[in-house]
C-alpha cells in the first residue's frame, strides 16, 4: 500500500517509540484521516473556470478581489485574479464564471484603470451566453451618480446574454459587510448549497461613516503678493482624529448665500417651506445652502428643468441661477419640481497635508482656490472658494477618505514624490511623518510652479528638512521664471542617470497633483529614463513601469 521509500521513512519513525507514543500516534494519524475526509467533503463541485476581475482607483475593489479569491482557494476552488487594464479583453468570450468587482469615480466614471475594459463593453457587440456573472459596484451614495460604472457594465453584461448568478449588489461607503454577504451568496449559488437566511438589500445599508467637526486653527494663504494663485494652508482640529499621511479628507461644501437669496428672490418660493429630500424634511433655504448642486448642473438635470419649464434649453453644463434668469420657472410651485431633479453637492478631496505624529488633533490641507473664466467673468470653484472664505475659529465638517493604494511605503524604503503645485501637499505629510519615526529610507522631491518668490510652497519647510536630512534631495522648475517653460518632467530627465539608479535600488514613485498634462508628462519622462538608461524598447519600459505600477511601486494621486 505505501511505497517503498515511504514505507521506510515511516519504520525509521516509529523505530524506538514507547508504548504510549504508538497510542499517541495512532490516535493522530485517526485525527489526520478524519480531518482530511471533512475537507475532502467540503470541496465544492464547481467544473467551470472563475474569473475575478477587479476594477479599481483607490484599492478597495483590489483588496476585496484579492481576499474573495483567497477565500476560494481556501474551499478548494481556484480562480483567476485579474485587474481590468492587466485583462486580455479576448479571453472574455471564453469565460464561464466572472466576478466584477468596480467602483465608480469621477463624475460617475470607471477608474482609469478599469476604462480599457468599459470601453471594449461600451463598444462592442459580444456574445457572452455561455457566462454566468455577478457585479459587485463600489460607491458613495453622497454622489449623485451612485455605482454607475458598475450598473454599466451590469446592463452591458446582461445585454450580451450573459446570465445573472445574483443582481448586481452595490454598496456604500463603508462597503466591507454588505460585499462578503454578496461574495458569501455567491459561493453558496456555486456550491450548490442551499442559502443561508442572507437576504441583501440592493444597496448597502451602510452606518454612516464619521464625519468629524472640526476648527478651523488657522488659514494663511502661501503665495506671496503679485503671485497668480491663491493657495491656503489650513490647519484644522478635531477630536479622536486619525488619519494617515496618505489619507485626504472629503468636504462636501456649502452654497454661497448671495446665490441661493438670489434663487429664492427671483423663482418668488418660501424659503422657510420644507419639502422631503432622502426621506428628510428640511426648509427649501436649508436644502439649497447645503444639499443640493446648483452650480454647473450635469447636462441631464438640465434637460428635467427644460421638460419642467417646458421650454427647448440647449444641452449644456449650466448654473441653476443662469437658467432661471434666461428660462424662469412659471410660479414657486414649478420652482418646486426643479427642486426635486436637483442632484446632491458631491464632496470634494483635499490632500492631507500633515502627519499626526507632528501635529496630534490637527489635520491640515494645501487648498489651490480654483478660478475660471465665463463669459469674461471671472469665477470661482464652489469647494476651494468656501474653503478660502473660512474665518479662523469657524467649525467645519469632513470625514477621512482611505486611499489604499497610495501608501507611504516602511520606514526603510527610498521614495521620489513629483508634486507640482497643491500636488506637494501630501509629501508634506510623508516627510513630517518620516522626521518623527526616523525613517532611514531616502526621499527625493520634484517641485514645480510658476515663479521661485511667489509660488514655492513650504519653501522654508523643505529647505529645513534638506539641511536636516529627512529630505535627500530636492529639485524644483518654476515655469514662468525664464524664456522657455520648465516643468518638472524636464527636471527628472536631466537627473535621469540618478533617478534611474533610486528606481533599480527599489525607490517608489508617488505622482500628485493635475491629472492633465502633468502627470502624462512625468509618466512620459519616466518611460523615457527607463529606455534611454536601461537601453528598454519602448514597450519593456511601459511592461517595467506596469509591473511597478502593480507592486504599488509606481502610483499616482491626480485630480
Ligand atoms: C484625491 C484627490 C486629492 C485632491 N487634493 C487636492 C489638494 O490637495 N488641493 C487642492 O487644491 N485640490 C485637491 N483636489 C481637487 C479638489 O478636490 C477639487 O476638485 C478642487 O478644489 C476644485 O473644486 P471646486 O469645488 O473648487 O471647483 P468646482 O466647482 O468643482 O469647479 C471645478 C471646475 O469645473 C468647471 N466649472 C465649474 N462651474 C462651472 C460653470 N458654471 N461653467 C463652466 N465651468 C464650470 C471649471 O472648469 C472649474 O474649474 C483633489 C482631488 C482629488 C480627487
Ligand atoms: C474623486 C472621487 C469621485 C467619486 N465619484 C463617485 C461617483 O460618481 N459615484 C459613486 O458612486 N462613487 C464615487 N466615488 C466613491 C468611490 O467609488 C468609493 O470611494 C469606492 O469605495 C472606491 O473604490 P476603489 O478604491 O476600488 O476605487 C468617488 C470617489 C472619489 C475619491
Amino acid at each position: 500500500m505505501l511505497e517503498e521509500i515511504k514505507l521506510k521513512s515511516l519504520n525509521a519513525l516509529v523505530e524506538g517509540l514507547s508504548q504510549e507514543e504508538l497510542i499517541w500516534l495512532n490516535g493522530y494519524m485517526a485525527g489526520l484521516v478524519k480531518s482530511s475526509q471533512s475537507e475532502v467533503k467540503s470541496i465544492p463541485s464547481v467544473a467551470e473556470k472563475i474569473t475575478i476581475l477587479f476594477g479599481t482607483e483607490t484599492g478597495n475593489s483590489k483588496k476585496l478581489a484579492t481576499a474573495f479569491a483567497a477565500k476560494l482557494r481556501k474551499i478548494g476552488l481556484t480562480a483567476k485574479l485579474s485587474s481590468m487594464d492587466q485583462y486580455k479583453l479576448s479571453d472574455l468570450e471564453k469565460e464561464e464564471i466572472l466576478l466584477v468587482i468596480i467602483s465608480t469615480h469621477g463624475e460617475g466614471e470607471p477608474p482609469a484603470a478599469a476604462k480599457k475594459f468599459y470601453d471594449h463593453l461600451q463598444n462592442n457587440q459580444l456574445n457572452l451566453s455561455k457566462l454566468k456573472y455577478s457585479v459587485l459596484a463600489l460607491g458613495d451614495t453622497a454622489y449623485p451618480l451612485f455605482c454607475k460604472a458598475g450598473e454599466d457594465i451590469d446592463v452591458k453584461l446582461s445585454g450580451f446574454g450573459a446570465v445573472s448568478l445574483h443582481a448586481l449588489q452595490k454598496c456604500d461607503a463603508d462597503y466591507e459587510q454588505s460585499a462578503n454577504e454578496w461574495f458569501d451568496l455567491i459561493v453558496e449559488k456555486l456550491t450548490l448549497k442551499q442559502s443561508a437566511e442572507i437576504k441583501l438589500p440592493s444597496v448597502s445599508t451602510s452606518r454612516q461613516r464619521k464625519v468629524y467637526e472640526g476648527k478651523i486653527n488657522s488659514k494663511v494663504n502661501l503665495n506671496g503678493n503679485g503671485s497668480l494663485k491663491e493657495t491656503f494652508h489650513i490647519e484644522i482640529e478635531a477630536g479622536e482624529l486619525q488619519y494617515e499621511p496618505d489619507d485626504s479628507i472629503g468636504i462636501i461644501p456649502e452654497n454661497p448665500v448671495a446665490t441661493v437669496r438670489s434663487i429664492i428672490n427671483l423663482t418668488g418660493v418660501n424659503g422657510l417651506e420644507t419639502i422631503f429630500l432622502k426621506d428628510q424634511e428640511i426648509s427649501i433655504e436649508e436644502s439649497l445652502n447645503e444639499k443640493l448642486n446648483i452650480f454647473f448642473l450635469a447636462e441631464r438635470v438640465v434637460k428635467k428643468y427644460a421638460a419642467i419649464v417646458n421650454q427647448e434649453i440647449p444641452s449644456i453644463r449650466m448654473d441653476l441661477l443662469d437658467l432661471i434668469k434666461i428660462y424662469p420657472p412659471k410660479n414657486a410651485v414649478q420652482f418646486k419640481e426643479i427642486l426635486i431633479v436637483l442632484e446632491p453637492i458631491a464632496p470634494r478631496l483635499y490632500s492631507i497635508s500633515s502627519s499626526l505624529t507632528a501635529h496630534t488633533g490637527e489635520v491640515h490641507i494645501t487648498v489651490a482656490r480654483n478660478c475660471f473664466q465665463l463669459d469674461q467673468e471671472l469665477r470661482h470653484g464652489l469647494c476651494s472658494n468656501y474653503l478660502s472664505q473660512f474665518e479662523e475659529g469657524t467649525s467645519i465638517k469632513f470625514y477621512v477618505h482611505r486611499n489604499l493604494q497610495f501608501k507611504l511605503p516602511s520606514a526603510d524604503k527610498d521614495i521620489i514624490m513629483i508634486g507640482p503645485g497643491t500636488g506637494v501637499a501630501p509629501f508634506r505629510a510623508f516627510i513630517e511623518d518620516r522626521a518623527n519615526t526616523g525613517a532611514t529610507g531616502k526621499s527625493w522631491l520634484f517641485f514645480g510652479d510658476q515663479h521661485f518668490t511667489t509660488d514655492f510652497l513650504y519653501q522654508t519647510e523643505w529647505q529645513g528638512y534638506l539641511a536636516s536630512g529627512v529630505l535627500t534631495k530636492m529639485n524644483v522648475a518654476f515655469s514662468r521664471d525664464q524664456q522657455e517653460k520648465i516643468y518638472v518632467q524636464h527636471k527628472m530627465l536631466y537627473h535621469a542617470v540618478e533617478l534611474y539608479d533610486w528606481l533599480m535600488n527599489g525607490a517608489y514613485v508617488f505622482v500628485c497633483g493635475a491629472k492633465n498634462p502633468m502627470s502624462l508628462d512625468v509618466e512620459i519622462a519616466l518611460l523615457k529614463i527607463l529606455e534611454t538608461e536601461g537601453s528598454l524598447s519602448a514597450e519593456e519600459a511601459q511592461n517595467f513601469l506596469n509591473q511597478l505600477s502593480a507592486e504599488n511601486r509606481y502610483v499616482k494621486d491626480v485630480y
